[in-house]
């Protein structure tokens, strides 16, 4: 992390997990561990399922914690079953929105083209983004770590302006170490923060790259986030696992802020 220029950002991404009363539940534990803590030195979000939204939000009212959704579409209403919009997220008290996350792209179709759609959506409601980027297993072991995820964030961030660029937090997820309790060393997560960085740098300027908060997402948990959050580019974590156990969602906040 480097808080001179960026600000260290941790966000749970519960996924398919918690009904609304046990958002609650969750939400109010998070609270009571961070009760006397100062926090200001980091951004604190629950990315949430949609029916736990409006639960998350009132429970979350007051606290530092901000509560995000997982995806949303680019339209902004119409004949699109089961989705939901980023103008209906902004109604109900959301900031930020998850955008790209690796199990969208593995199991729900989407490209970096739709990325990019439900990126410029998210902005122009006044959402704030974490676009995750990252690479498969086998891309990692191909040598081309770097490509891909230059690709997916050039794609995904097409037609954004610097100017948009405060409303987006990039997350690097390694797909291999998601869920699998296989961490990306600090030095790799470093390395591919960094890179990511540096894409940032050539679409807009040094200025815009410094300022971009880039987390590491992929089995961060209570143990090894200090090492993770110690290296210069990875400027806070996208949590799984370890989001859904309020003793080790603080845990990794604490490090942070
Ligand atoms: P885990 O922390 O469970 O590996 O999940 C990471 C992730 O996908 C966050 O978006």
């Amino acid at each position: 992390m480097n808080k001179e220029f960026r600000k260290a950002i941790i966000a749970g991404n519960w996924k398919m997990n918690k009904t609304p009363a046990e958002a609650v539940e969750l939400i109010n534990a998070i609270k009571a561990e961070l009760e006397g803590k100062d926090t200001s030195g980091c951004g604190i979000i629950a990315c949430v399922p949609y029916v736990d939204i409006d639960a998350a939000v009132k429970a979350a009212a007051g606290s530092p914690i901000e509560i995000g959704a997982e995806n949303c579409h680019w339209e902004k209403s119409g004949a699109y079953t089961g989705e939901i919009s980023a103008d209906m997220l902004v109604a109900c008290g959301v900031n930020y929105v998850i955008i790209g996350h690796s199990e969208r792209r593995q199991y729900f179709g989407e490209t970096d083209v739709t990325v990019n759609k439900r990126v410029l959506a998210a902005l122009e409601a006044g959402l704030k983004v974490i676009l995750c980027v990252g690479e498969l297993l086998e891309e990692r072991e191909q040598g081309i770590t770097a490509e891909i995820v230059s690709m997916q964030t050039k794609i995904a961030l097409m037609g954004v302006t610097a100017e948009q660029m405060k409303n987006i937090i990039i997350a690097y997820e390694p797909v291999w170490a998601i869920g699998t309790g296989k961490t990306a060393t600090a030095d790799q997560a470093d390395e591919v923060c960094g890179i990511i960085r540096n894409v940032v740098a050539g679409l807009y300027c040094d200025c815009v790259a410094k300022a971009t908060t880039i987390q590491y997402g992929g089995s961060m948990n209570a143990k090894n986030c200090e090492e993770l959050l110690g290296k210069e580019n990875v400027d806070g974590g996208l949590i799984g696992g370890a989001s859904l156990k309020a003793p080790d969602f603080a845990t990794i906040i604490n490090a942070a802020c």
